[in-house]
């Protein structure tokens, strides 16, 4: 989780001022160390493809044909968060240096995970995510259609306004209540994929977190903006009334879940279950301007 987290933050930082202006007026605070970036964007390239020889060197394995990291193979997610990374990265170099890399990485993971299911719902969506972001830098709808199958997982662990009509989530042995304080629950995501076979069937968690509604939602968004189908917009406008009647908590932070049972609050509160939604609103808000984005 820290990998993915630190991850996103990185590539995005050295690109900072190549990208498009920054609509940001506010200056940093002065308790910052340094604010300023001041490497020339060749030396802010080579220190990213720097960081990326490690990797290749050491975490990918080499001799099997598959793509699995040999630190921590059970940790779905990593793949994908460096998948992620390459492509991002000839994004914004415009190049297509990594582009038979990430094509014959996600065949891999394709081939043996067609959905790019995980145990848990918050870090494997960085498949949809990681394909999302290969779909920009190379344009092949093969992308598109990777990014599609693990919004299919994500959306087969989001509640729906039916599930809350019907008081219950498919397979769930326990009852959705029917609102919570404020709104329902239709919209959630649950932290647990409990079908998973590495719950052995003993786990019957209830649930729902920020991180995974927030990947969910960061999918449905972008795969809007890509495609125009309506049904990714229902979705991300779903997520966001769940969150903004669920999981804010009324001092700008985002909380880390809450209870599908019961609407019960959640554990602490992370930066990142902020940082992810904030993703999704400026996704959003790049497609439809928000009308009160100002509120949200
Ligand atoms: C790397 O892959 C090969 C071939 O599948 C396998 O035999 C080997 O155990 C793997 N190494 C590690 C460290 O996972
Ligand atoms: C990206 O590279 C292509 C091919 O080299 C070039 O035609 C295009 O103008 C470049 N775009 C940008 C934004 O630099
Ligand atoms: C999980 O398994 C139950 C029982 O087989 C099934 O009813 C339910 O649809 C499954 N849920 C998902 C999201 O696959
Ligand atoms: C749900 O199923 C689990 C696992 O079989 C069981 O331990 C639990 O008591 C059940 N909960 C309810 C509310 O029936
Ligand atoms: C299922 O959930 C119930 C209610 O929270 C709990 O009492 C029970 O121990 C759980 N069962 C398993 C197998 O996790
Ligand atoms: C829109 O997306 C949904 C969900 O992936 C899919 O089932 C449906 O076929 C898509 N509609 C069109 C017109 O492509």
């Amino acid at each position: 989780m820290t990998w993915v987290i630190l991850c996103k933050v990185i590539v995005p930082a050295l690109f900072v001022s190549h990208g498009a202006a920054q609509s940001f007026n506010n200056a940093p605070p002065t308790f910052w160390r340094k604010p300023t970036i001041t490497a020339s964007y060749s030396t802010r390239t080579d220190s990213a493809k720097k960081a990326f020889q490690p990797i290749f060197d050491n975490l990918v394995n080499q001799t099997a044909d598959s793509l699995e990291f040999k630190d921590n193979p059970p940790e779905f997610s990593m793949p994908g968060t460096f998948i992620y990374e390459l492509a991002l990265f000839d994004f914004l170099t415009n190049q297509t240096q990594y582009r038979d890399t990430v094509q014959s990485y996600f065949e891999s993971v394709a081939n043996d995970n067609p959905y790019f299911e995980g145990a848990y719902l918050d870090t494997p969506l960085i498949y949809g995510y990681a394909a999302m972001q290969a779909y920009h830098a190379y344009g092949d709808p093969l992308y598109l259609q990777y990014a599609q199958d693990s919004w299919e997982f994500g959306s087969d662990w989001t509640i729906t306004t039916d599930d809350v009509t019907n008081g219950r989530f498919p397979g769930a042995n326990w009852t959705l209540p029917p609102h919570c304080t404020v709104g329902s629950l239709a919209g959630g995501t649950f932290y647990e994929n409990v079908n998973n076979s590495f719950f052995e069937g003993q786990s019957n968690s209830t649930y729902i977190n920020a991180l995974a509604t927030g990947s969910f939602f960061v999918l449905s968004a972008l795969l809007a903006e890509a495609t125009s189908n309506q049904t990714y917009m229902n979705a991300a406008e779903l997520t966001l009334t769940f969150v903004e009647n669920e999981l804010l908590t009324g001092s700008d932070a985002v909380k880390d879940g809450i209870n599908g049972n019961d609407c019960g609050n959640g554990g602490f509160n992370y930066p990142y279950d902020a940082g992810i939604m904030i993703e999704g609103l400026a996704v959003m808000n790049s497609l439809q301007a928000l009308q009160d984005i100002n509120t949200h």
